[in-house]
């Protein structure tokens, strides 16, 4: 049987990406163009001087992916690229490259969600078997999603407010830590100790909901009402009790999904899978679970990339699915 080489394009965010995949798993390049750098002063992303970065990006990360997978443009069966949720400036400019290049080639335009192409992450490490729950946590998303097929999404859980990357990332800001703000926590977290009473929203009983602004808040309370009296706070310990109010919902809920829906595998997802504290919480909660298969991708394939695009995208052009030359970002598209 002929190979199926998909190209993938990623601009959701802050990351422009391409990659090219095979087969839907194994990656033959995957190019990312970090602007973190960029908007470290900022303390965020800005989305002008991202999409900016973009326009000046997509192209040469384009040609670097083709080269690096040594495939020509015209053996490309698929061009899958991210149309959305994200920033609308930043997706356009992805958009139209992948537009473009579909247009001047006459090679078939996969439009893809972001969150599958997060969850897809996982396909290019391991088989994906059904059904399964995915944890998705990033900067933008927290959310528990059941797929009984491939290609079918079921969002049975999400933030009611703050993502919780976006939880991490405040917190931080508060603590003077440079943005992205969350590995700076998670290392702080492991030289400290969970000393201080934070809440932890469970919501519902029966809600696989989350919600992280109350918890944010009451650590900004914290570091005031010490300051007030002259006390003072171990910002480790501050970071240690923060984390574990997270990465006890986070594990305490997906748990709880994965038995009620009887999955075989959990996949996490998303750049806060990079979180020490919220691994070896799952791998401890799952070691007593042997009949669920956890699976926790490599970092690099964690956070924004184009791979996981193409393997998402895969799935979807092999089940049908064309996009039209009138394609265009979505910043809030549903899964
Ligand atoms: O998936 P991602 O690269 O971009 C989005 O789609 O949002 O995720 C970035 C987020 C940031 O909020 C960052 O602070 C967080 O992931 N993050 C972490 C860690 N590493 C990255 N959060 C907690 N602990 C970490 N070790
Ligand atoms: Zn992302």
């Amino acid at each position: 049987e002929k190979d199926i080489i998909v190209l993938g394009i990623e601009t959701s965010c802050d990351e422009t990406a391409a990659a090219v995949i095979k087969n839907g798993r194994d990656i033959l390049s995957n190019v990312v163009a970090s602007q973190i750098e960029s908007h470290k002063r900022f303390g965020g992303v800005v989305p002008e001087i991202a999409s900016r970065h973009h326009v000046e990006q997509i192209t040469l990360v384009i040609e670097e992916a083709l080269a690096k997978a040594e495939i020509a443009i015209e053996d490309v069966d698929a061009i899958a690229v991210t149309e959305g949720p994200g920033l609308v400036g930043a997706l356009l400019i992805g958009v139209n490259a992948a537009k473009a290049l579909a247009f001047a080639h006459g090679i078939p335009l996969v439009g893809v969600h972001h969150i599958a192409g997060h969850i897809y992450a996982n396909r290019l490490v391991t088989e994906m078997k059904f059904p399964l729950l995915s944890l998705v946590v990033s900067g933008g998303h927290t959310e528990l999603v059941y797929m009984q097929e491939h290609g079918s999404f079921e969002v049975i859980g999400e933030t009611r407010d703050d993502a919780a990357g976006e939880a991490y990332d405040k917190v931080a800001r508060t603590l003077s830590l440079p943005y992205p703000g969350g590995p700076h926590i998670d290392r702080m977290a492991h030289e400290g100790e969970a000393t201080i009473d934070l809440p932890r929203a469970w919501l519902e009983p029966d809600s696989y909901d989350f919600s992280f602004s109350g918890l944010k808040s009451a650590v900004i309370n914290t570091i005031h009402n010490a300051k007030q009296r002259g006390e003072t706070i171990e910002p480790v310990n501050l970071a240690a009790s923060f984390q574990s109010s997270v990465v006890d919902v986070l594990v305490t809920k997906t748990m709880r999904a994965a038995e009620e829906y009887d999955v075989k595998q959990v996949l996490l997802a998303g750049g806060v899978a990079a979180n020490k504290g919220l691994r070896a919480r799952l791998e401890q909660a799952f070691q007593e679970k042997p009949d669920i298969e956890l699976v926790i991708p490599p970092l690099s394939l964690c956070t924004d990339n184009a791979a996981m695009i193409a393997a998402a995208g895969t799935i979807a052009f092999q089940k049908g699915k064309r996009s039209d030359l009138a394609l265009n970002a979505n910043p809030g598209l549903d899964l």
